[in-house]
């Protein structure tokens, strides 16, 4: 065995003193010390060596090896600048012209998603993703909305064909989040979903059938109104960079006890309104699978298509799902 150790070791270094190339060292690499290589072969012989000089045997393989693996690798440097000097040779022509790509941005509906997401991880809140094609149950029921409740009226949208079972809708706001998102997790939470809602409302340049909305969900022990209002304020400041005036109006809402409306000021519009608000019904808590005696919370949903469009002054919704380049081409 030493015998054949010797002898691997000697053919390798005249191989290895003959080569003239990278790739040669590397296929050298390859036949001597890949898995099926010369050496790994060999040591398999080893088990066939006498008890009392195995360990012996077996350190001078080692040995070996790991001298002329390092042999090898010394000798691959010295083709190091291979590449470099390939690239000098290469003759490259200056003068054909590019083509003339343009690049593309981030939609500004994306852009402020972010943004949004950003705002509230600071405070907090994880991102929750929830279905756009949503069932009645979520969407409405466990909302305090049953099918009798006249609230439904106003958020009128697609029913998908479900056979008699319970109905799915094209999800008509991000609410239905909220409690899927305390039967997942429990309390304490924090959270926001955002995302697409559809809704049979594409009645003038302001409305349309698909829009964006964010939700947010606080839900602790002793919550009031207060902590809303703060954190609304903190949001919005945030997405417009600036200090902006808020307002909540009472408004209703069956998810909300107290409910209100949510407004902005706006130096050219006066106060707008953004979306709504409230501390999170009792029904809605028990949906969810906590106790309301024990847990309180605040939620907010807001349309974020609203917010962009006052941010950059846009009138028309539909140019922000257009895809036209003039307009997009703006941000
Ligand atoms: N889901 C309501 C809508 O789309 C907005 C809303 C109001 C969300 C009050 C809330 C809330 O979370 O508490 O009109």
């Amino acid at each position: 065995m030493q015998e054949k150790i010797q002898q691997l070791k000697e053919q390798l270094l005249q191989e290895l003193e003959q080569i003239k190339e990278a790739q040669a060292v590397i296929d050298l690499q390859e036949k001597y010390f890949s898995k099926k290589g010369l050496f790994t072969t060999l040591s398999k012989d080893l088990k066939d060596v006498a008890d009392d000089i195995r360990p012996k045997v077996g350190a001078l393989l080692h040995d070996v090896k790991t001298q002329l693996q390092a042999d090898v690798a010394q000798k691959l440097s010295t083709y190091g600048d291979v590449l470099k000097t390939s690239f000098q040779d290469a003759w490259i022509d200056t003068s054909i012209a590019t083509p003339d790509y343009k690049l593309g941005n981030i939609h500004p509906m994306s852009v402020m998603m972010q943004e949004l997401e950003d705002a509230f991880s600071a405070m907090g809140f994880m991102t929750l993703d929830g279905p756009e094609i949503e069932s009645d149950y979520y969407n409405f029921e466990a909302l305090n909305m049953p099918s009798w409740h006249p609230a439904r009226d106003s958020q009128d949208t697609f029913y998908v064909d479900s056979k008699g079972k319970c109905p799915w809708v094209m999800r008509t706001h991000t609410s239905g989040v909220q409690v899927r998102a305390m039967q997942k997790y429990g309390a304490p939470l924090r959270m926001v979903a955002h995302g697409r809602v559809y809704r049979n409302e594409a009645t003038d340049i302001t409305h349309d059938h698909t829009f964006h909305q964010i939700e947010g969900l606080l839900i602790d022990k002793n919550i009031s109104v207060a902590h809303l209002i703060g954190t609304l304020q903190e949001l919005i400041s945030t997405v417009y960079k600036k200090d902006v005036k808020i307002r909540l109006r009472p408004g209703y809402f069956p998810f909300v006890e107290p409910g209100f409306e949510l407004d902005m000021y706006s130096d050219e519009l006066g106060w707008v309104e953004i979306g709504g608000a409230g501390m999170v019904h009792p029904h809605v808590i028990t949906a969810g699978g906590l106790d309301p005696n024990e847990y309180q919370g605040f939620a907010f949903g807001m349309g974020v298509t609203r917010l962009l469009m006052l941010k950059y002054k846009i009138s028309d919704i539909r140019l922000l799902s257009s895809a036209d380049i003039r307009f997009l081409q703006q941000f």
